[in-house]
């Protein structure tokens, strides 16, 4: 029972490591026993993590690239490939939603910029690790979506676009990698408390907006959208593929 939720030995990669939601699974998957390659574009962020892991007998690697790069993607896992020849699991948090504005009010700039990052990322990390993921047999992939990616969201429509692509992308992907032993799942979280909605926990008006919206009455913590990581990652859920997990407090259960 004890060990369907561990991860001993397995070779991990993480995107968006550095801060908020991809710190936390990092932290929680080197708990469970993985070895953490831990990807974003801020070295430094990701050496503390690296520290902070090491002190409490976990592994991981720092390596920064930013995930728009196919050219900077491919160093990394040329260096996965070389290090460990395998990937059991690749986490593809990597993700930016710099606007909180009307879609007549954003441009194709914006656009661009976001499906760089939220969706081309995710393209080139599934297309490199393929052979890396086959090679280990059982492996999974877990696309970190968002409720965006199930249902409309205001003020936040290309960023939707990206997510919903994201959510049907998984289950396409779960489909045709299922003959592969890689199981392919999603998580949509609701609002967690990170870098990326300060600016809508930091305004009152907004928070009560959002709030209302949240049967439980609070924003989420990262390390609950860890959790559910490792859940979706590990032997406990090794049947399940193509899914999209919800953590949301029951934001889309009304
Ligand atoms: N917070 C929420 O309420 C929420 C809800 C639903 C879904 N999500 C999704 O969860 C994921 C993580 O969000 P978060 O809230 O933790 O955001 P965050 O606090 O802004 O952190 C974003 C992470 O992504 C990295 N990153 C951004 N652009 C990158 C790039 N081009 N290449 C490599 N790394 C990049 C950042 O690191 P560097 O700056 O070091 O590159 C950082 O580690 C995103 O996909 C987001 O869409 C968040």
């Amino acid at each position: 029972m004890e060990n369907s939720f561990r991860l001993d030995n397995k070779v991990a990669l993480v995107t968006g490591a550095s801060r908020g939601i991809g710190r936390s699974i990092s932290q929680v998957l080197a708990e469970a026993g993985a070895q953490v390659i831990m990807v974003s574009r801020k070295e430094g962020l990701l050496k503390e993590l690296e520290r902070e892991i090491a002190s409490k007998g976990g592994k991981a690697f720092p390596k920064a690239a930013d995930v728009a790069s196919e050219e900077e993607m491919g160093f990394v896992f040329k260096w996965v490939e070389e290090e460990f020849g395998k990937l059991h699991l690749l986490v593809n948090n990597a993700g930016i939603s710099p606007h909180y504005r009307l879609f007549h009010q954003t441009d194709e700039k914006d656009w661009d910029e976001m499906l760089a990052v939220n969706l081309r990322g995710v393209f080139h990390n599934c297309y490199l690790a393929f052979p890396l993921l086959k090679a280990a047999g059982d492996s999974s992939i877990v696309n970190v979506s968002s409720i965006g990616g199930i249902i409309g969201l205001p003020k936040v429509a290309v960023y939707t676009a990206t997510k919903g692509a994201l959510t049907t992308f998984t289950k396409a992907l779960a489909t045709e990698w299922a003959p592969f032993g890689i199981r392919v799942n999603a998580l949509c979280p609701g609002f967690i408390e990170t870098d990326m909605t300060s600016g809508i926990a930091g305004n009152q008006r907004l928070k009560e907006e959002t709030l209302y919206r949240i049967p439980m009455k609070r924003f989420g913590r990262p390390e609950e959208v860890a959790y559910a990581t490792l859940f979706m990652a590990s032997p406990a859920a090794s049947y399940m593929t193509g899914h999209c997990m919800v953590i949301d407090g029951g934001w889309t259960a009304w």
